[in-house]
């Protein structure tokens, strides 16, 4: 193509040249073909010199090509089509599950509300005792959604120390515009002991995201509580009202800024607040007040930019009951009475309470009012935690020195914990869509959709999503960047399974076309899948990511398998070969050959790919251990490893060496068959043994056993038996997925115990008396961590079932939810 371009001018020129001196050296190499040798030779290294300027420019334009597809988004219709305004019921929601409240439009550029709060009694230096984001550090006893149908209302209740705080939310008219919503924060003693004479400062604030085009600003008035009031381009005009429905208001204050950010925004307050001092009575002592400070410059150091941030604080004291009412519009509707937003509260609750029993049964199961009020807590935290980021991920190839940013674009997503991780995590999304899709199955169409948007050309999609300020604000600098070599389990495609199993007969018209558009993305997928992570030998999978190179892990870590630390070969190699991933690859492709058929497309690739995979022959042939009668990963292995702090070199200045990886056996590649754990269960686990295999009764017996998996609470990640069981991976990293007990798993592990036991097959009734043990040990784990501690977890102990990582944890978690609804 170059080529034809450079020589183009010149064919012209020949014309003009014939007969003319030859000595013009821009002549087209054809029409020097019969002049002197000289000119030949000449022509022979133009033409050597043309080829090597091509091939280096070709060179350089793949190289660029490599280095752009990292970030070029995948070339196709997009399958979110109707997002922003197009969808009012869904406009406002609480799209930020890493504050304790707040509202925020699906639109890239927002109009943020929330809420602060402290108790002035109890304020600490540098505003200790605010409280803003979701913060572990807050060390409250319990917080979380007790219902959230996800559209619109929710009620949630917050114990912060002695005190009780209930905030609720309930959308009203929807309009064009959005509509209107009115939030209600009430705050009472929890403990009742405590000498009930105290205040608690509540600040309600608005903000407008970066690049948000409108403005906002205080209402201040003599006689009412100030307001804010304001416009966007999106939502038009709109104001903000406050009532105090109960409770002595003991004074109001505010703050109007250029904040410098969505992710300072408690910041901006904490160096606003100022002590003011106020008379009570004449001849009283002074009474002292901590107040907002009003309206100040900006500080960004730029007095000429509008306020971004405008805050009130109302102080009264407790029990004290505060309305924060939105209205799009212009003033003139009248605010809905007090007692209309209980009634109104009310009638949404019994709504929510109708639909949760319909769904999932749990009254006519036996279930007692409390564990359904657990449950409905479980579904409400991971409904409510669907949160709406915009923004563009850091990412890196192999092409590119130094990352770059992947296009801007929006994710509507669960978060696996509000404190810990409020953003989106591939594989975890799979897990949250299985409960979403049973509660509202349009809006995990919706969370699918986005995802799938964010896959590039190359058919990848960035394993954890750090999108806008205020996410990225929570994020290690050194996880931030995510690397296009890296894969995450394709969870997805269990969450398509699982809503054609429940929905094939109502697949029609929107459905049907979200699936449609979505299926040349899933395609490219599952290539990338089956290219970027294939293994030496035909058939084969392996994780790619793994460090073979450091000395400091007891087994390197395999992050992407989701896995984190379970352990794998000792060495990582190109030889190796990864059970749970080839399990994966064999559901993707059984479901890609299901949805295939169901949107009428030829999907004969999968079909022969699922059956080449679901074949247990190949997969015996790859990953079963005769001699431990276990599956196994494959690799390069020693068992013979321990971390050992190098002895101090004499006069040197480091005296303090970190521990480090000694081997004392040569490894060898072998089948990993002496660390059996979930890693292990795969075959079972996603249903790809045979029902009449002998190999799944030896699974059977393997869970069952205390001494490998089983306990009371669950079954745990690895066994007592497994060389690494609860071994630090480095003298800083803690055993992860080395034993603790993790939900996700063992749902799948009840999920197939409840599949084994449904049809024919010489253990069916074994799996079905294994599967009414696991179930209930945990949910009453579980259920019984959470009356203890207030909280749902990311793991439990195998040793006595205490929630153990992070809390809340209500993404994959919830899933217990299902368990109890025997919903799969
Ligand atoms: C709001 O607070 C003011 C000032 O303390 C009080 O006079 C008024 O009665 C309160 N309103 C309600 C509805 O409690
Ligand atoms: C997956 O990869 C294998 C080769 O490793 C190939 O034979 C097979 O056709 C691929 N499957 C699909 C559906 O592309």
């Amino acid at each position: 193509m170059v080529r034809q371009r450079r020589s183009q001018p010149n064919s012209d020129s020949n014309k003009v040249d014939k007969g003319t001196n030859s000595s013009s050296s821009n002549g087209s190499i054809a029409s020097k073909t019969k002049s002197s040798s000289s000119f030949n030779f000449l022509g022979y290294w133009k033409q050597l010199v043309v080829i090597i300027v091509l091939s280096i420019a070709i060179i350089f334009g793949y190289m660029g090509y490599l280095e752009t597809r990292l970030n070029t988004p995948f070339d196709d219709k997009k399958v979110v089509i109707n997002s922003g305004l197009d969808v009012p019921e869904l406009f406002w929601g609480t799209y930020r599950p890493g504050t304790y409240f707040g509202l925020k439009t699906r639109d890239p550029t927002s109009l943020v509300t929330g809420l602060m709060w402290y108790f002035p009694q109890r304020l600490g230096p540098g505003g200790d005792g605010i409280r803003h984001w979701c913060e572990q550090g807050d060390n409250l006893e319990k917080y979380g959604w007790l219902q959230h149908d996800g559209e619109n209302f929710g009620i949630q209740e917050i114990i912060d120390g002695p005190f009780k705080l209930t905030t609720s939310f309930v959308k009203s008219r929807v309009n064009d515009k959005g509509g209107d919503w009115t939030a209600r924060v009430e705050v009472d003693f929890h403990d009742k002991s405590v000498p009930n004479k105290e205040d608690v400062s509540l600040i309600w604030y608005m903000a407008l995201d970066d690049g948000t085009k409108g403005f906002i600003e205080p209402t201040n008035s003599a006689t009412k509580i100030t307001g804010i009031r304001g416009s966007t381009s999106t939502l038009g005009d709109f104001t903000l009202k406050f009532r105090n429905s109960s409770g002595i208001l003991d004074h109001e204050s505010f703050l109007s800024t250029a904040a410098p950010g969505l992710h300072l925004l408690k910041e901006s307050v904490i160096s606003s607040l100022r002590l003011a001092k106020t008379n009570n009575q004449a001849g009283s002592a002074a009474n002292r007040k901590i107040i907002l400070a009003g309206e100040l410059p900006s500080f960004t150091g730029n007095d000429k930019i509008d306020p971004n941030f405008v805050a009130i604080q109302l102080t009264g004291r407790i029990p004290f009951v505060v309305d924060v009412i939105y209205q799009s519009g212009t003033e003139k509707q009248v605010i809905q009475a007090d007692d209309a937003y209980t009634k109104v509260l009310n009638s949404h609750k019994e709504a929510f309470a109708r639909k949760f029993e319909k769904l999932f049964n749990l009254k006519s199961k036996g279930y007692d009012d409390k564990s359904i009020g657990f449950a409905q807590a479980a579904l409400s935290n991971m409904v409510g935690g669907i949160g709406y980021f915009y923004g563009a991920s850091k990412v890196q190839s192999q092409y590119v020195k130094e990352p770059v940013y992947y296009w801007r674009a929006p994710l509507f997503t669960a978060v696996p914990s509000r404190s810990f991780f409020p953003r989106g995590f591939l594989w975890d999304e799979g897990f949250h869509g299985l409960l979403i899709s049973q509660w509202n199955v349009d809006m995990e169409l919706d969370i699918i959709s986005h995802w799938f948007d964010l896959i590039n050309a190359e058919g990848w999609i960035p394993r954890e999503q750090i999108l806008g300020v205020e996410a990225t604000a929570k994020v290690p600098s050194e996880f931030v960047v995510q690397r296009n070599t890296n894969a995450n389990p394709p969870t997805f495609f269990l969450t398509l399974e699982s809503i054609l199993n429940r929905y094939e007969n109502e697949l029609n018209g929107e459905r049907f076309r979200t699936l449609e558009r979505l299926y040349p993305r899933l395609q490219a997928w599952f290539n990338w899948f089956n290219t970027t992570q294939k293994g030496s030998l035909p058939g084969s999978y392996r994780w790619r990511g793994r460090d073979e190179l450091t000395n400091r892990e007891l087994n390197p870590k395999t992050l992407t398998s989701g896995l984190d630390d379970y352990p794998r070969a000792s060495h990582p190699t190109d030889e190796e070969r990864h059970i749970d991933l080839y399990c994966w690859i064999a559901v993707a492709s059984k479901t890609m050959a299901r949805l295939a058929n169901i949107l009428g497309i030829d999907g004969y690739k999968y079909e022969q790919t699922a059956a080449y995979l679901l074949n247990n022959e190949l997969m015996d042939s790859l990953h079963w251990s005769e001699y431990a009668k276990v599956y196994a990963d494959y690799g390069l292995h020693t068992d013979s490893v321990k971390l050992v702090r190098p002895k101090p070199q004499p006069r040197s200045q480091n005296q303090n060496l970190e521990m480090q990886r000694v081997v004392t056996k040569k490894p060898e590649y072998r089948l990993v068959d002496s660390t059996f754990g979930y890693v292990s269960l795969f075959p079972f686990l996603l249903q790809i043994l045979k029902p009449d295999s002998p190999k799944l009764e030896k699974i059977l017996d393997n869970i069952r056993n205390p001494e490998l998996l089983w306990t009371p609470y669950g079954l745990r990640s690895l066994s007592k038996t497994a060389p690494l069981y609860m071994k630090r991976n480095t003298e800083h990293d803690p055993p992860y997925w080395r034993g603790q007990i993790w939900v996700n798993i063992n749902f799948l592990a009840a999920r197939a115990l409840h599949h084994y036991s449904n049809i024919q097959g010489p253990y069916q009734q074994l799996a079905g008396k294994i599967y009414k043990e696991l179930r209930e040990n945990i949910i009453n784990n579980v259920m019984q961590q959470y009356f203890k501690t207030g909280y749902i977890w990311e793991q439990y102990s195998d040793k006595n079932g205490k929630g153990s990582g992070c809390r809340p944890f209500t993404g994959w978690t919830a899933l217990v939810v299902s368990l109890m609804g025997e919903h799969y």
